[in-house]
């Protein structure tokens, strides 16, 4: 395979799915989603009638089960969520010399016995390394908002026999974690898809132990060799436009990876404090 081909399938998983047959979210076919919305069109039409009207107190909490989802933060274009369809793609035999995965994982500098998190984890390439290095008296909570991700990341676990790993589906504005639990949170090529970056970083300030890390992995925007379309990658600026004023700071930097930021977070005050 020559240079020109690899560049281009770096780049298939992403914006070309659609073009090259497997699915992302663009390529749901417009009937599934007709029938989906006339659906809930149906019931909400039902539901309306049949229901007395919410007090504005509940109006207002409905309202906040689901703000609305964000296209653009602090100047960046958000990118889409990768489909689930995609997944093998995250398994690949060369991520690990793209990535130098097993080096990024070890520099997390995870221990027995933590409480882990790999939010936006897809099928659990990391998670399950992280498993390992937390082991049996030590936990990893996946999160997701696609089912069918954790599904095979419960999958595979069972296969490679790790039991120290939880699944959570998430919504797209809240990770659903306990708060003041983890000792790390790793975000690695998720954060970008973040449709609501203020609430997920709130949420995962929250999860954190006073002691605890937040590692933010992104591909390097200010790289033109990184082979990988500008919606999906990050440069540090904007990292440090967008998680200091939600209440991060930055506490060290790892710039040995190939064609990634690593940066690790801890809390800091924020004046709602
Ligand atoms: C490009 S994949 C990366 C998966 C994994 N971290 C890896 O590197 O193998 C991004 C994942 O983030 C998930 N994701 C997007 N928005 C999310 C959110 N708000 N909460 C949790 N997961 C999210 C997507 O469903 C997708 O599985």
């Amino acid at each position: 395979m020559n240079a020109g081909m690899k560049l281009w399938l770096y780049r298939i998983p992403f914006e070309r799915l659609a073009e090259t047959g497997i699915p992302n979210q663009r390529s749901l076919p417009m009937s599934s989603l007709f029938v989906c919305h006339r659906t809930v069109f149906t019931v909400s039409l039902l539901l309306a009638c049949l229901t007395p009207p919410l007090s504005g107190a509940a109006e207002t909490a409905t309202a906040e089960v689901s703000p609305p989802a964000l296209k653009v933060y602090k100047g960046r274009l958000i990118a889409q969520t990768m489909h689930w369809e995609g997944a093998e793609w995250l398994l690949r035999k060369e991520r690990e010399r793209e990535e130098s995965t097993q080096r990024m994982i070890r520099t997390l500098g995870l221990k027995p016995g933590q409480t882990a998190c790999d939010l936006g984890s897809g099928n659990g390439y990391h998670t399950l390394m992280m498993a390992g290095l937390v082991g049996e008296m030590g936990k990893v909570i996946a999160v997701d908002i696609q089912q069918e991700m954790l599904t095979m990341l419960q999958e595979r676990a069972t296969t490679q026999g790790i039991h120290n790993v939880e699944t959570v589906l998430g919504e797209l504005h809240d990770p659903k974690l306990p708060d003041n639990t983890f000792d790390l949170v790793l975000i690695v090529d998720a954060y970008h898809e973040f449709s609501h970056p203020e609430h997920m970083l709130l949420a995962i300030r929250k999860s954190l132990k006073p002691t605890g890390k937040l590692v933010l992995v992104e591909f390097r925007a200010e790289d033109a060799d990184v082979p990988i379309k500008p919606l999906h990658k990050m440069s540090k600026e904007q990292i440090m436009n967008e998680l200091p004023p939600n209440g991060f700071r930055l506490v060290h930097e790892f710039n040995e990876l190939p064609w990634q930021h690593m940066m690790f977070f801890e809390r800091a005050p924020l004046p709602e404090d």
